[in-house]
């Protein structure tokens, strides 16, 4: 078997693999993303037995609790979010009963003395034989004085040490920093603690199987990788709608922005598996390296014709499906003269030798039509005229790949209409759910599973993030020294202020 080949079995195979025992901590385990998330994912890894036999979870948070509490509260987060329902009340049993709450302040060092004494009682009891994972569910804010904290009182191994049999790792939730300078000073911080292998930065994107399809597709279809270039492709699209407002985020969302709650993380993400090469083989840093060569390779903002590569907006009032709603300054907890962007749009280009000339369309929005994120790979026009059409031109091939709702690949292409001369474009389309007949895993399940078996292939590498706030980083400076001359400039309920199909319109083309 070639490394190539063994490296691939091995990755197609990792989901046999067997997570060794260990215990989770979550960090900020009272919060939103514990009960819609992190607990419904656990507990369908429990029902699929892909939960280490030796499991222990601690929840860490602020507020008064008990055990049974915090058991209790769980139960009704995943009664609603688990992708398996009813709750299998025979397994919830035995699985809740591993579960254990920890009260106390991040910043209290009694409160991880009290752990470490916990977690080693644990070890003994349920054999969980040393081995942590840490997710830090938590502000960015606190990202580094948890680390800090979890080292000061041994929570951490140093693998220089003797303790090298036993392992520990530390999840981070998005975002990691808010620009270059604050994303490079965390990894400072982090790093003089853990080891790079031992960072587990989640981007939840890249736990959606549609998203992991991307590489698997690429590259075992020649048919399609043979036209993945500048001779036949005419531009890229990748798009991620959203026809929800803010909602209860609006304080989020007035430190964060489109440009970092989306850009920066899930869209580069999935512009780099849809631009990058074939790795040498299919293991984390092959894949990883040639990610971020990708983004490396974009070409930096010309800073001074910004408006002509990047347009922003803010949805004010306007009619949706379900009516009237209000626009972004009108939201909760957002100022009402605020100047963040809910809507981004920016052409690309990569220069590579394969993608030299072609063009990248990003699009992320909220208060848009639909909600939909998908990559549209947009062929070249066929040459000459031999078609009668009516005065119209043939449409391009145009190949989709539709990452969430309806999960799917769909490709345009043209066909003859019956009896007639005359040529229509005709759709194939696969649809994940109706072949395979079964639920994919959420992302987050899949993501917390690779944490237990130390995979972190599917986890954003530090010089990935650094390349992409480097980036991002001059165009957030920009429009923070120009703020927008008219906004709100888009009504909710509408694709975007007008710049955004003026951006393609210019060459020709136009959103699909
Ligand atoms: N929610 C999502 O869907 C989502 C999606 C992507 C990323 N994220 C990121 O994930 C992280 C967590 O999100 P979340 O929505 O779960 O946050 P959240 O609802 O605001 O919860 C924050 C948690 O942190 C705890 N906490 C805050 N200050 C503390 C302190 N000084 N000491 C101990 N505990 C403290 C809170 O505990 P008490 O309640 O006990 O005070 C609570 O458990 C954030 O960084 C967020 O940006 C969330």
């Amino acid at each position: 078997m070639t490394a190539f080949h063994a490296a691939t079995v091995a990755y197609m195979n990792r989901q046999c693999k067997s997570p060794e025992p260990c215990v989770l901590v979550i960090f900020g385990a009272t919060g939103d993303l514990t009960s819609r998330k992190l607990l419904p994912a656990l507990y369908n890894l429990a029902l699929d037995s892909q939960l280490p036999k030796n499991f222990v979870c601690v929840a860490f948070a602020r507020k008064d609790k008990t055990d049974q509490e915090f058991r209790d509260e769980m139960l009704e987060a995943v009664s609603n979010f688990s992708r398996v329902k009813p709750i299998d009340k025979k397994l919830w049993k035995s699985f809740s009963s591993k579960i254990f709450y920890h009260r106390s302040d991040f910043h209290e060092d009694e409160g991880y003395e009290n752990l470490r004494e916990r977690l080693e009682g644990f070890d003994k009891k349920f054999k969980t034989k040393g081995n942590r994972l840490y997710y830090l569910s938590t502000q960015p804010s606190f990202f580094s004085l948890v680390t800090d904290k979890l080292k000061e009182h041994e929570l951490i191994y140093n693998y220089s040490s003797s303790q090298e049999d036993k392992w520990s790792r530390v999840i981070v939730e998005k975002p990691f920093g808010h620009d270059l300078q604050s994303a490079e000073q965390l990894q400072h911080e982090m790093t003089s603690q853990l080891n790079e292998n031992q960072i587990f930065r989640i981007d939840h994107y890249l736990g959606k199987e549609t998203v992991q399809n991307i590489l698997l597709f690429r590259f075992s279809n020649l048919f399609f990788e043979a036209n993945w270039n500048n001779r036949y492709v005419d531009h890229i699209q990748i798009s991620v709608s959203e026809d929800m407002g803010v909602g209860t985020r609006g304080k989020f969302w007035e430190e964060a922005g489109m440009l970092r709650d989306i850009v920066q993380n899930h869209m580069m993400q999935l512009l780099s598996l849809v631009a990058m090469e074939p790795p040498t083989c299919l293991n984390a840093n092959a894949i990883r390296n040639e990610k971020v060569k990708v983004v490396e390779s974009i070409r930096p903002f010309e800073l001074d014709k910004i408006d002509k590569y990047a347009v922003r907006g803010q949805y004010g009032k306007g009619k949706i499906k379900e009516g009237q709603v209000k626009g972004y300054r009108q939201e909760d907890n957002v100022d009402p003269k605020s100047n963040v962007e809910t809507f981004v749009a920016l052409e690309l280009f990569i220069d590579n030798w394969r993608w030299s000339g072609v063009p990248f369309y990003l699009r992320a929005g909220k208060r848009l039509p639909s909600r939909a994120t998908e990559i549209a790979v947009v062929f070249k026009e066929i040459p000459g005229f031999l078609f009668e059409t009516q005065g119209a031109k043939v449409e391009q091939n145009v190949l989709v790949i539709r990452i969430q709702p309806d999960e799917g690949i769909s490709l345009r292409m043209n066909c003859k209409v019956p009896g007639l001369t005359a040529l229509q474009p005709v759709k194939m389309d696969f649809q994940y759910g109706e072949y395979f007949k079964a639920t994919p895993p959420e992302a987050y399940e899949r993501l917390l599973y690779d944490c237990m078996i130390g995979d972190n292939t599917l986890f954003a590498r530090a010089d990935e993030v650094m390349a992409s706030w480097r980036l991002l980083t001059p165009l957030l400076e920009k429009w923070n020294e120009e703020p927008p001359m008219k906004f709100p400039n888009y009504p909710a309920g509408t694709w975007g202020p007008k710049e955004s199909d003026q951006l393609l319109e210019r060459s020709g083309r136009q959103w699909l």
